[in-house]
């Protein structure tokens, strides 16, 4: 395996049929061919997903679609618009071009487009979409940074690239829509319920996505979990105050100040309570607390609005 920024030798290998770690703006994805059946199965390989688990189609161009989708709301327009490039992937109804093995047998085909400059050129230069799940195995946390692919499942793939540490560092925010157009968030993401109900105020969040694993397998109970043990706390400074056992303890915070965390290993998440920053921050502080070799890593739940709803989403599936 190899990390490179080279796009040309990137592009070489995906047309030859390989699988290849690429970096976007939420984390670093295992792309292959969406056009080339066995490249879409090597996917599933590497990154042992169950075949029931759809992947998301990416492309650099609203053009790209025509093919690929037979139909798409007014909404949808809409939310394309104003988030593409960007962190926000739609499920529109697939024509005959996208195999049943993208969907797990979904009519619906999920579509996004990716804002990195050299994922948008490696696209461009390969004129085929490309499937890419997040370049993790199953259920873990998701990578965002080369190191962390390679770490993850560098001794699968030839390449990873380089596209340096991810500017969002939360998965894009999965929508659908139901029969009446209403957009619905199964998967909450880096792009807030609120930015879409800003576009569309009807927007909501589809009911189960918040408890049950069915539609969306992104919203699997156990997910982007960490080796260590995860436990999430309402009250922080609380929990370590009255803390007695005699656990190595990984501390995941928010701004607190003062927490005096020794003989502890503390981790910053964003020193002036930073939502972006601390999301940006969220999978990169969990790979380093497992590096840190601790027993357990506490973190506190954070105010369930905008980013804070998504975090908060992926600490209760990395602590399940
Ligand atoms: O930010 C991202 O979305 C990253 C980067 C690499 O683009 N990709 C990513 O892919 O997170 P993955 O495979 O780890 O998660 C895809 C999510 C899953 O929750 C999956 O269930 C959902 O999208 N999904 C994909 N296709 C779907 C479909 N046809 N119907 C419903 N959900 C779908
Ligand atoms: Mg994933």
């Amino acid at each position: 395996m190899k990390i490179s920024k080279d796009i040309a030798e990137a592009a070489q290998l995906l047309k030859e049929g390989q699988v290849i770690a690429i970096p976007t703006e939420t984390v670093y994805g295992l792309a292959a061919n969406a056009l080339d059946p066995t490249a879409v199965l090597e996917i599933y390989k590497v990154k042992e997903r169950p075949a029931t688990n759809p992947l998301i189609v990416h492309i650099h161009a609203i053009e790209q679609l025509t093919p690929l989708v037979s139909e798409m709301g007014a909404n949808a327009q809409r939310l394309a618009e104003h988030f593409w490039p960007g962190p926000l992937t739609l499920l529109l109804k697939k024509t005959d071009r996208i195999s049943d093995q993208i969907t797990a047998g979904s009519p619906l085909v999920a579509i996004r487009m990716p804002k990195h400059p050299m994922t948008l050129e490696l696209l461009k230069s390969v004129a085929f979409p490309l499937v890419a799940p997040s370049a993790n195995r199953y259920t873990t946390v998701s990578p965002t940074s080369a190191e962390h692919v390679a770490k993850n499942l560098g001794e699968r793939i030839p390449l990873i690239l380089d596209g340096g540490p991810c500017e969002k560092g939360l998965e894009s925010t999965v929508v659908g829509f139901d029969a009446n157009d209403r957009p619905l968030i199964y998967r909450l993401g880096a792009v807030t319920l609120e930015a879409i109900q800003a576009i569309v105020p009807e927007a909501g969040v589809y009911e189960s996505a918040l408890s049950e694993p069915a539609h969306s397998p992104g919203m699997a109970k156990k997910h982007y979990a960490p080796k260590t043990a995860l436990r999430v706390v309402d009250d922080l400074r609380v929990f370590l105050e009255n803390y007695s056992g005699n656990q190595k303890l990984g501390v995941l915070s928010f701004g607190h100040q003062g927490l005096a965390p020794s003989p502890h290993t503390l981790v910053e998440l964003s020193q002036n309570r930073d939502l972006e920053e601390g999301s940006q921050r969220l999978y990169q502080s969990l790979y380093a607390l497992d590096e840190a070799n601790v027993d357990l890593i506490v973190a506190e739940w954070f105010e369930d609005k905008g980013l804070g709803q998504t975090l908060n989403d992926k600490l209760k599936r990395a602590s399940y």
